[in-house]
């Protein structure tokens, strides 16, 4: 890998260790913007630190899962340190590499995916010099205090990066808040401190996201969720007359039998959907439930003749998905129902103007001024009211506009299991 100049925060992220002003530290912490740099400096920072300090000694590189550790970290990191020299020989199958440089220190390190099954009690034994954690704000609290109480070698330092999360989060107020307490080295990055992104790039990456998410992956600042949930949602910008014709057709579906049900249909022009029109029935607000067969009678008049390539409904709704595919008219798929990458996406989607509403949509307009965050919750979660019409456009936004953020969200962008 061709490497760019390194920034000044890189380099410290890099040297700290050796710098007499900061090598006293017992931890580095980085925080701040998505695709700033934190991760390749700091994985390369701790194994160069770790071949000058120790010889025969363990050590820890924990990502949020294997899969995403081996690919995010571990091959781009040996395939560099091969390159300097370093000879690396890796057992995949036992998850450990051992590490050496001749003239400096031989030492094991083990990879875990603080996210994983029984990660917290397989990394319980060892005892270990130092501690990589990457995106520890996605990791169990159990399984990082555990890794890191396992650092009881003389000299040992802990190596921690995220990008921000709630204020509320433990994280933030155990390690960031407490910087003094736990004698570590804070540096805040920004994308500006990422030499190889080019002005292109990363107004790609500005795009992205948008409301807190911007806030918290490209400003990187610990923000709170709380009031709408899509605050950049205008009716000037986004609620629009569709077209006429549209060359794709799509229906997506939250199902609710004592709760509202709510059906969108979709229709593409050019790059950007609209929701043409819409079904909405509160068997709560009419006193009268509607059975599956009546709510797929409302789907048939809702899509009229239009030729609709699928119809993406909530995964939970069993019987009205059975109830669908018996008729045989529509291909259904099953949404994914990961909600904060969801809200993440319809946020981009809203904030490029890739998808308008046609003024007769009224339920989905009035969720819009409604729907909200839970700002009583522990963690990121919006209020369980007026979020129907919210839901379909979700699951439709997961399943028609993943894509455009495809790379990203499959490399950097933090995920979580329940996203
Ligand atoms: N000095 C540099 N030279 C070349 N590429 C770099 C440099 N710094 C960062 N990068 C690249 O930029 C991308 C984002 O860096 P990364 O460390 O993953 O950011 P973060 O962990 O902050 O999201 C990676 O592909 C990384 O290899
Ligand atoms: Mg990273």
């Amino acid at each position: 890998m061709e490497f760019k100049p390194f920034s000044k925060k890189q380099r410290i992220a890099l040297q700290w260790w050796a710098l007499p002003e900061t090598n006293n530290y017992d931890a580095i912490i980085c925080d701040g913007a998505v695709r700033s740099g934190k991760t390749l400096c700091l994985s390369l920072g701790f194994a160069l630190w770790s071949a000058s300090a120790f010889d025969g000694a363990s050590f820890a590189i924990c990502g949020k899962t294997i899969t995403s550790l081996r690919r995010n970290i571990i091959t781009p990191l040996l395939g560099t340190l091969r390159s300097l020299g370093f000879i690396c020989s890796e057992k995949t199958s036992r998850n450990y590499a051992d590490i050496s440089l001749a003239g400096a220190g031989s030492n094991r390190f083990y990879f875990f995916g603080g996210k994983d099954e029984g990660s917290a009690s397989l990394i319980q034994g060892m005892t270990l010099a130092g501690v990589l954690l990457d995106e520890v704000a996605l990791m169990p609290r159990s399984f990082v205090e555990q890794a890191i109480a396992r650092c009881s070698v003389a000299g040992s330092k802990i190596w921690l990066s995220s990008n921000p999360e709630s204020p509320e989060h433990w994280y933030y107020r155990e390690w960031i808040c407490k910087l003094k307490e736990k004698n570590a080295l804070y540096l805040h990055f920004t994308m500006a401190d990422n030499p190889s992104l080019s002005d292109n790039i990363r107004s790609r990456y500005e795009r992205l996201y948008s409301g807190t998410f911007y806030e918290r992956f490209v400003l990187g600042k610990w923000t709170r969720t709380g009031g709408l949930v899509y605050p950049m949602f205008s009716k000037e910008k986004h609620v629009d007359k569709p077209p006429l014709e549209c060359s794709q057709y799509v229906v997506s579906c939250d199902y609710g039998t004592v709760n509202p049900s709510s059906f969108g249909l979709w229709g593409k022009a050019g790059d950007i959907w609209y929701r043409l029109r819409e079904y909405y029935y509160d068997a709560r607000k009419s006193g009268v439930s509607r059975t599956d067969e009546e709510h797929y009678a409302g789907l048939c008049e809702l899509a009229g003749d239009l030729p609709i390539s699928k119809v993406i409904i909530d995964p939970s709704a069993a019987s009205m998905i059975a109830c669908i595919e018996r008729h045989g008219k529509f291909r259904v798929v099953r949404a994914d129902n990961r909600v904060l990458t969801g809200i993440q996406l319809v946020s981009s989607a809203l904030a490029n103007c890739k998808i308008r509403i046609s003024p007769d949509c009224s339920d989905i307009l009035r969720e819009f001024s409604l729907y909200c965050w839970d700002e009583g919750a522990k963690n990121d979660c919006p209020k369980k009211e007026h979020d129907h019409a919210m839901d379909d456009m979700r699951y439709f936004v997961m399943s028609e506009l993943s894509h455009d953020g495809d790379a990203f969200f499959a490399s950097s962008a933090p995920r979580r299991k329940e996203w």
